[in-house]
């Protein structure tokens, strides 16, 4: 019997809620079931408190990108320990922190000329729009004061970032707090699901761009300060790439009008596509003036962000107030940035952006024999299947099922994806499940995500497939209604 189990008093997730028989927690959980304890960790594999090992198939929330545990990191953690553990950044500077920026901005080819790090995704969006703003106030354009973002979009869970989204069910308690003056929206770049049936791809395309001109022009072009959105958007719709050119139309409107172009690759960046940055297979060439990246950077060692910015930003402020006009405590924390560096290292010495592109095809192929065969019973239900490199999602449609199968709902109105998810991790697999990203209203929609670390082998590989359809299956089989 497993620990969800024997504490079963099934919730939302299809999960235990009820800390019978487990010690006691303190916590206030982000969760409505308990989340078991992990105990030590090696590679993609957790231990846990009641002795299960499992198989981290998302990397936590896309972080892991080689797994935990790897020597290199931790030696160039205790070194740095050992060395500098901390200083303040408005006092000193410090070597690590002084090597990644300089990695960082090599990583971008001449698209970046500068960088800023913070402790982890929100704060990287913060920061993006202070300095976003900070750019057009040194520059004398104080009536820029308008961001253009999208609908079913996450840029974080602070008060800014939240504003600057748009995902209903996520703002909901908070709605009242948020600024509506200053955040504004456009439609998602989603053509599964938002493309007319009579639209080509590229008339898709040029109704969004035209879209974000009149924005423009409603709000006035001159005070829109910049256009933001996910290269490829991850925790609403799960793994939804732009369609062709989208990128290069929208940025070409910020071009137009003297805005910035803004990119938010924090689950999508530092090789989580198979390329360092996601735009680089997806941006069809628009390159961002402003870049947030976070998870990949420090792979889950340190928390740790970086906003990348564009020679025209840096120069816009280091021409004028010559330094940057927000911070943190922990920014370019020394022992984050060694880390940083360190599994950078690990990644470009080791080609494990390669491994992922080969082990991404196998996921996706096992994922689609398995799904999509006529013996799957899920195969009618299977909406999409994509990704590319370490980060692919399954979307399931069970209101319009393909053929002649029925709409289905399952065992207490139980969102199918969180059922599967809790099931995966009875059966030692964790992977991730979201719902609502499928329609503007954020209440439908069932998808699963997989980002495994970038050295998965084939064998994990295999293993995460064979776990994820059995509990699918089985799931189907037991709490369909
Ligand atoms: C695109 C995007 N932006 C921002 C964030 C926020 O990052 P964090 O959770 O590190 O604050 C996330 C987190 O999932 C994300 O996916």
């Amino acid at each position: 019997m497993t620990i969800l189990q024997e504490n079963s008093s099934t919730t939302s997730a299809g999960a235990s809620a009820s800390s019978g028989g487990l010690n006691p927690t303190s916590i206030l959980h982000r969760t409505t079931w308990r989340p078991p304890v992990a105990v030590s960790a090696d590679g993609m594999y957790i231990q846990l408190e009641d002795g299960r090992r499992v198989i981290d198939a998302v990397g936590g929330a896309a972080v892991s990108c080689i797994g935990n545990g790897h020597p290199d990191v931790t030696k160039a953690m205790k070194d740095q320990i050992d060395t500098v553990s901390y200083v303040y950044n408005m006092q000193l500077s410090n070597k690590p922190a002084e090597e990644l920026a300089k990695y960082m901005v090599s990583t971008g080819k001449g698209a970046f000329e500068s960088v800023v790090f913070v402790s982890g995704g929100s704060e990287a969006m913060e920061a993006v729009l202070k300095l976003a703003r900070q750019y057009f106030y040194e520059t004398k354009q104080h009536q820029r004061s308008n961001f253009i973002a999208r609908q079913l979009s996450f840029h974080g869970n602070t008060l800014g970032t939240l504003a600057l989204a748009y995902h209903p069910a996520r703002r909901a308690p908070y709605v009242d707090l948020l600024n509506k003056t200053n955040f504004h929206h456009v439609s998602p770049a989603y053509a599964k699901r938002f493309q007319k049936p009579e639209e080509t791809e590229e008339e898709y395309v040029e109704r969004l761009r035209q879209e974000l001109e009149d924005k423009f022009q409603e709000l006035g072009p001159d005070t829109v300060i910049g256009f933001v959105a996910e290269t490829v958007v991850g925790a609403t719709s799960g793994v939804v790439p732009p369609p062709k050119g989208y990128l290069t139309a929208m940025k070409s409107v910020c071009d137009k009008y003297g805005a910035l172009f803004i990119l938010d690759e924090v689950m999508s960046g530092m090789g989580r596509l198979g390329t360092t940055h996601a735009w680089e297979t997806f941006g069809d060439g628009a390159i961002p003036d402003l870049q947030a990246v976070a998870k990949g950077l420090g792979g889950g060692y340190a928390t740790i962000g970086a906003v990348l910015m564009s020679k025209r930003v840096t120069d816009g402020i280091r021409d004028s107030a010559g330094f940057m006009k927000h911070g943190h405590t922990y920014q370019a924390h020394p022992v984050s940035c060694a880390a940083s560096l360190a599994v950078q290292s690990v990644v470009d010495s080791q080609n494990l952006l390669a491994n992922s592109l080969e082990q991404g095809e196998l996921l996706s192929s096992l994922l689609r024999t398995k799904l999509t065969t006529p013996n799957s019973p899920l195969s009618p239900y299977v909406f999409d299947i994509r990704g590319r490199g370490a980060w692919w999602a399954v979307e399931f449609e069970f209101a319009e099922p393909k053929g002649d199968a029925k709409p289905l709902q399952f065992k207490g109105g139980e969102s199918f994806a969180m059922l599967v998810q809790a099931k995966c991790l009875e059966k030692g697999l964790v992977i991730m499940a979201f719902h609502g990203g499928a329609n503007l209203e954020g209440t439908k929609g069932d998808h699963i995500m997989f980002s495994p670390a970038y050295n998965v082998t084939k064998e994990q590989t295999e293993k995460i497939v064979e776990i994820f359809i059995e509990s699918a299956e089985e799931v189907f089989r037991e709490d369909v209604i």
